[in-house]
């Protein structure tokens, strides 16, 4: 009798998606249309092979090989091909380290993003947040897009940085943060897959260190004014620079790679957040209306605090579906450390492997509907909890992200802050369209404010 092993029900290795040309692989039609490209993988089977260029990936469509990827598995992946392209331009914090170095700065990070800290960034955020939406005068229309991302810049900065602020700071803020985009296009493009075999292609540059080292040599002037007095200033600077004992703490360029790296993940992920947020809000009514009815009720025209949070229940709600149709974090990927088998698939040291919380968000064995923006699919309890691993926008596992609590927070009060004082209409009926990045956002966004209680 013939009884069936793993092996032989799965294949050993991946079929290759449909569509491959010779020395483009699937890169034209990954370019053309990301989106729906990703999305469609998943009638290929859970685990498929794709080709960037010369450079073969394996793209996980199952949720539950996926959870294999992230949790049990872990450990025998890092994160890949891209993160070692950015470690130069971009520095080695959380988002970038592996294996032991990134445990340890987890380990020390988190304490900053404790719940009880957070309650301490709260007054910031929703003071920035008012401040912004205040500043919108009613009848006026703008294009919320570059707003919005002033504000999430604005609010990391004061949120690591409590007192005045460095006046060459935002500047080389700015300036490193055009280098991070550049950088991480280039290290997700086709190109850059040549670019490894042929480093000398036209058109190919390494990314420009100079921003990184401007930035780095602001920072280590502001953390040689904190140390000197070893003050807590109940900011996140503070935090990094008092966590672990004596003979386990971050060192100051430890640090200095961490706050890069804050920068790095707390801004474009934010902002690409509350802008599909209110896109979304904007073009319903009812939902809007509802959100009216929900602060209205729950601040009677306060300004919104970490208190109020567990009461913002719509809010919550509309936020966690936007989250699911426009998750910043679209693609994912991981890179085998060693062989491994996934979903049974044998992969060898070096295999790449890509995941998409987009598509599984709109994967419709996993959501009714996929395409509509529901936020009644979620329950009311006040802190939504879907599975894990079929709704990832912060991901999973060991390297879940760090910042979710304090983007919730953020996005919350936020939220709260403009439909406080505005209600939104769409400016003009010209379709807004997903820019498709490392970063999933809307190319524009439009909006009129009018006075509210109207
Ligand atoms: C809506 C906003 C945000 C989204 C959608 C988001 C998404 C994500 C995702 C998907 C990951 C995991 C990446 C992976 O598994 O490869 C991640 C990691 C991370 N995020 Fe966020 N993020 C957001 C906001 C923030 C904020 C506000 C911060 C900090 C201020 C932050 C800091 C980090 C860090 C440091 C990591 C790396 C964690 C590690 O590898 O241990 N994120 N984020």
């Amino acid at each position: 009798m013939r009884t069936d092993t793993a092996a032989e029900r799965f294949p050993a290795a991946a079929p290759i998606a449909p569509g491959r040309v010779p020395l483009a692989g699937h890169a034209a039609r990954l370019h053309r249309d990301p989106l729906r490209f990703v999305r469609e993988l998943r009638r290929h089977g859970p685990v498929t092979r794709i080709y960037i260029g010369p450079r073969p990936v394996h793209f996980v469509t199952s949720p539950d090989i996926v959870r294999e990827l992230l949790t049990s598995q872990a450990r025998s992946f890092d994160k890949g091909a891209m993160f070692d392209a950015l470690r130069g331009p971009l520095g080695d914090g959380l988002i970038t380290a592996s294996g032991d170095r990134h445990l340890r700065h987890r380990r020390l990070v988190q304490p900053a993003f404790h719940h009880a800290r957070i309650a301490r960034y709260a007054d910031v955020m929703s003071e920035r947040s008012l401040a912004r939406a205040a500043a919108w005068k009613p009848g006026t229309t703008i294009d919320l897009v570059p707003q919005i991302h002033r504000l999430t810049l604005d609010t990391l900065l004061a949120t690591l940085f409590a007192d005045p602020q460095d006046p060459e700071l935002h500047t080389a803020v700015e300036g490193w943060l055009s280098v991070k985009y550049h950088s991480m296009r280039l290290a997700l493009s086709p190109i850059d897959a040549w670019a490894e075999r042929i480093p000398l292609l036209p058109g190919w540059r390494p990314p420009d260190a100079g921003p990184l080292r401007r930035l780095v040599a602001v920072q280590e002037r502001i953390i040689g004014a904190y140390r000197a007095t070893g003050r807590d200033r109940g900011d996140l600077l503070s935090m990094l620079l008092l966590t672990g004992g004596p003979d386990d703490a971050l060192t100051d360029a430890e640090v200095t790679d961490e706050l890069i790296t804050l920068f790095l993940a707390g801004t474009g992920t934010v902002s690409a957040s509350l802008a599909w947020a209110l896109y979304e809000i904007s073009r319903r009514p009812d939902v809007q209306r509802r959100l009216h009815d929900e602060l209205d009720t729950a601040l009677a025209g306060r300004a919104p605090g970490f208190d109020d949070l567990p009461a913002l229940v719509r809010t919550r709600q509309v936020l966690t579906e936007a989250l699911r149709l426009h998750p910043p974090s679209w693609l994912l990927m991981r890179r085998a450390l060693r062989p491994v088998t996934l979903g049974g698939v044998r992969l060898a040291p070096g295999a790449e492997v890509f995941f998409s919380p987009y598509a599984l968000h709109r994967d419709p064995e996993l959501y009714d509907d996929p395409d509509r923006f529901d936020p009644e699919r979620w329950p009311r309890q006040s802190a939504v909890r879907a599975p894990r691993h079929t709704y990832l926008p912060f991901g999973a596992g060991t390297r879940l992200c760090v910042g979710e609590d304090f983007a919730w927070t953020e996005l919350t009060l936020a939220l709260a802050a403009f439909l406080g004082q505005r209600r939104l209409t769409p400016a003009d009926s010209t379709p807004v369209r997903p820019l498709v990045g490392t970063v999933l956002r809307p190319d524009r966004l439009p909006l009129t404010a009018h006075a509210r209680p109207s």
